[in-house]
């Protein structure tokens, strides 16, 4: 099997992901993305608004497929800020969150009463459900920590009903886009949408950079502060400026099982 960087990195994560649910006491990290910003102004309930921008990239990966009534699993669901706004805003059935990491999920189960969502702890390359189970899959900026892209699409492929969609959005370095395409070449499923969304989630960054620098400061020690910001995406860091040079791109596809 290849070494890549995202399997030498996954302890690593795995390890960090933990650490920030364990920061965050009071729950206002519920969003673990780097937002989407557009021209259009989608109204969102007060308490929301705070989240607007990594609310946002939810609402238009998953707008492009009629969700009311279905069955929906989000792979990656981090602390389910994405789950419980696809949930209450879209009306599916139901929404299922499913997070390797432990503490997100035990901070979803306590923190989120909303009517069909429900969340478990698993692995996104070996799925604990049945084939043929779900009208949709979603997944948020949560692959490229996978250690095996193909191993994941396979268990997409196997869990989503005939005609079912996945709904995926994340991050590639320039040199990954070509190996992404061809991944999802083969999956089996049919691209039916494909767009760089880089400039949009740029303007989300700009937009929540206050925001975040302040989450940081209340709830970071400052020993780590810098590898958080790389981590927020704030814009000063490396990552923001690899979004700028296009060293990375923020990609969002629609797929379709058929
Ligand atoms: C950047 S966060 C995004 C979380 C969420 N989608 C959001 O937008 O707020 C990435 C998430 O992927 C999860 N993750 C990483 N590897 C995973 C795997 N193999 N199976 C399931 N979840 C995984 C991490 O635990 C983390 O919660």
């Amino acid at each position: 099997m290849k070494i890549t960087k995202a399997k030498l990195l996954n302890p690593i994560w795995k390890i960090w992901y933990s650490y920030i649910s364990n920061l965050d006491r009071k729950g206002e990290v519920t969003f673990l993305n780097y937002g989407y910003a557009d021209d259009k102004n989608i109204e969102f309930k007060k308490e929301d608004e705070i989240n607007r921008y990594s609310a946002q990239l939810y609402h238009h990966v998953v707008s492009s497929v009629k969700l009311y009534g279905l069955d929906v699993l989000e792979v990656g669901c981090g602390r389910g800020g994405g789950a419980s706004y696809v949930a209450g805003c879209f009306v599916p059935k139901s929404v299922t969150g499913l997070d390797l990491c432990k503490e997100s999920i035990n901070f979803c189960k306590k923190h989120y009463f909303v009517k069909g969502l429900s969340f478990c702890q698993g692995d996104a390359l070996n799925l604990p459900f049945a084939d043929n189970n779900f009208d949709a899959v979603v997944n948020v900026e949560s692959s490229h920590r996978y250690p095996d892209m193909e191993k994941f699409l396979k268990e997409v492929y196997r869990v989503l009903k005939t005609g079912g969609y996945f709904l995926f959005a994340d991050l590639r370095d320039e040199q990954s886009i070509g190996t992404l395409r061809e991944q999802l070449n083969n999956s089996n499923m049919k691209i039916i949408k494909e767009e760089v969304i880089t400039p949009n989630v740029l303007k989300a960054l700009e937009l929540d950079h206050k925001r975040r620098i302040g989450l940081i400061n209340k709830l970071v020690p400052k020993i780590f502060h810098s590898l958080t910001k790389e981590f927020a995406g704030t814009k000063e860091t490396g990552l923001y400026k690899s979004f700028l040079t296009k060293k990375k791109e923020y990609l969002y596809y629609v797929l379709q099982k058929d």
